[in-house]
């Protein structure tokens, strides 16, 4: 994910051209069809690190949303897709790379509405498709490959013009599902937490999840992001740009902790290695290790450091885990290295 290049694309202007309600009609519709356990649930981790510094850490399972869509992925995409459908769109044209979730969980919810689909895979084809491009394939979606040079180029108006020669007119939906819409979708998540929190904590590729969270908190509370990308203090203007293009306007409700990248994109150092088995063997939850691991081993190391108020309760979103439905191909795909 060459998130540096800034592939998704902030299109302020999309909500002119479906009627909200029209909108809204469509996104029930879409759950209806595929029923999101939505309120996810919120757990606590009862952990003696938390209670010696007097704080409690409630983990919101979005893994648990959808098993193809699951967290961030239905959060983002169910209104964007929704919007298509009601905007008279009747294709959707996405990115990723060969074991993207975000294209497979695009596969499974505009089949579901009825939309085609075609997923722009980055890279060579390799037969068989691996198990989330079969899965995205068996959905109906068109899978179509792009060398890495022109890949990186995704968001030039040429390449747009060449797809749209091959697959006529289409709907493009950024990588990552983050854009207006997608933040929008985001920021209801923090509705969903009835107990009283102060800091929602939730890693960052894009930043458009945390761009939504951000917006949705109430007065006094705040988010934290943990960028999984080495220098991550980039995304702090694309996260401003995401909140103005949903919202009119940023926030200040929000800061970045950049020091837990663990070497950068899908790396992986001792450290984080030795804290995903300590956090199996004693909460029986096996972290995924590309994102969720690293803003989890932030959080702990924040807590030793005394930087939470003590009595403050931190709610911590976990978008997928490694035992999840979807892990094994993501962390084959990560290759999770050390840097
Ligand atoms: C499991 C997981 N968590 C977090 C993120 C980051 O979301 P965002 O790109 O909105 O920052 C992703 C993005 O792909 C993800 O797959």
């Amino acid at each position: 994910m060459a998130v540096r290049a800034r592939p998704w694309t902030v299109d302020n202007g999309l909500m002119d051209e479906a009627p909200a309600a029209a909108v809204r009609g469509e996104e029930a519709r879409l759950a209806e069809l595929l029923r999101p356990r939505l309120p996810s649930p919120l757990d606590e981790l009862v952990d003696d690190r938390m209670a010696a510094r007097g704080l409690r850490l409630l983990l919101k399972r979005d893994d648990l949303v959808h098993p193809d869509i699951p967290g961030n992925k239905w959060r983002k995409l169910a209104p964007n897709l929704a919007w298509a459908h009601a905007a008279g769109h009747d294709t959707v044209l996405t990115f990723g790379g060969a074991y993207s979730h975000h294209v497979r969980a695009v596969a499974v919810a505009g089949a579901a509405l009825g939309l085609r689909t075609v997923g722009v895979i980055r890279g060579e084809e390799h037969r068989p498709l691996n198990p989330v491009l079969a899965r995205a394939a068996e959905h109906g979606m068109h899978l179509t490959y792009l060398d890495r040079t022109s890949y990186r180029r995704r968001t030039s108006p040429d390449l747009a013009d060449r797809l749209r020669a091959a697959f006529g007119p289409f709907h493009l939906l950024p990588e990552g599902g983050s854009n207006a819409l997608g933040v929008r979708g985001a920021a209801g998540l923090p509705a969903e937490i009835t107990q009283p929190f102060d800091v929602l904590c939730c890693s960052c590729g894009t930043g458009g999840t945390l761009a939504g969270l951000a917006a949705g908190l109430r007065p006094g509370q705040r988010a934290v992001g943990f960028p999984v990308l080495r220098g991550g203090d980039f995304l702090a203007d694309d996260i401003r740009a995401l909140q103005r293009a949903a919202f009119g306007a940023a926030t200040t409700t929000w800061t970045l902790e950049c020091g837990f990248h663990c070497g950068g994109y899908a790396r992986t150092t001792p450290d984080l290695t030795r804290f995903i088995a300590d956090f199996a063997d004693r909460h029986g939850l096996t972290l995924e290790p590309v994102y969720e691991a690293k803003m989890l081993l932030g959080v702990f190391t924040l807590v030793a450091a005394g930087d939470f108020r003590p009595g403050s309760t931190i709610v911590a979103v976990v978008n997928a885990l490694a035992d999840g439905p979807q892990s094994s191909a993501r962390i084959a795909a990560a290759g999770v290295a050390t840097p």
